[in-house]
């Protein structure tokens, strides 16, 4: 059965912590479900909506900023949202967080040297070598949230357990029906 109420699952944390994976098998989990999905990638919201922005503090805000605005959209249109964007400053994410009634943010959390150890995408690399300037986490900052709904150690449980555990909170909180058949 379709889910009524939105909501905007909000992914934070260190390029390379894990988002993408666990956005992925989360929303995969939502469409079974039966649940109206739109996921929100840093990646791909910079080839469109967010084309032409760079790294800098500005502009970094400004893609958070343009991401809210259409999660809030979505999720008051009862469409489940998943977001994720390194987001990393407070202040941006609590100014989405204010408009959006119905915000879980989600800090995937992993330690940089594993994120660097991971190095998924080689950036870590040329972020090191100063051939990327302004790299989260190396060369830029990134503000942890203070009260997030969920944190995901990525280091410590696997991308299918973290999932579930985001599946959990939206049950707990009233988004999504308790499953019977919640398997793996
Ligand atoms: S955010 O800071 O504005 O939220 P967003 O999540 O959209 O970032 O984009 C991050 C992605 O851009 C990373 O996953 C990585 O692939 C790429 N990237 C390129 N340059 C940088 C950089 N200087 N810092 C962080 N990520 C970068």
């Amino acid at each position: 059965m379709a889910n009524k109420r939105g909501f905007t699952l909000w992914f934070t944390g260190l390029s390379g912590a894990g988002k993408t994976t666990i956005a992925d098998i989360v929303e995969r989990n939502l469409r079974e479900r039966g649940t109206r999905v739109e996921v929100l990638d840093g990646d791909i919201v910079r080839t469109n909506l967010s084309r032409g922005l760079g790294f800098s503090r500005e502009d970094r805000i400004t893609n958070v900023l343009r991401i809210g605005f259409v999660a809030n959209l979505l999720t008051r249109n009862g469409v489940g949202v998943v977001v994720s964007a390194i987001s990393p400053y407070k202040e941006s994410r609590d100014q989405v967080r204010r408009r959006i009634i119905d915000f879980i943010e989600v800090f995937v959390d992993a330690p940089l040297e594993v994120c660097a150890e991971r190095d998924v995408k080689g950036l870590y690399k040329k972020a090191y070598s100063g051939e990327i300037p302004q790299f989260t986490g190396v060369s830029d900052p990134y503000e942890a949230p203070a009260a997030p709904e969920l944190t995901l150690k990525t280091d410590e449980e696997s991308p299918q357990e973290s999932a579930r555990r985001v599946i959990e909170r939206l049950e707990f909180l009233g988004y999504l029906k308790i499953s019977d058949d919640d398997e793996d």
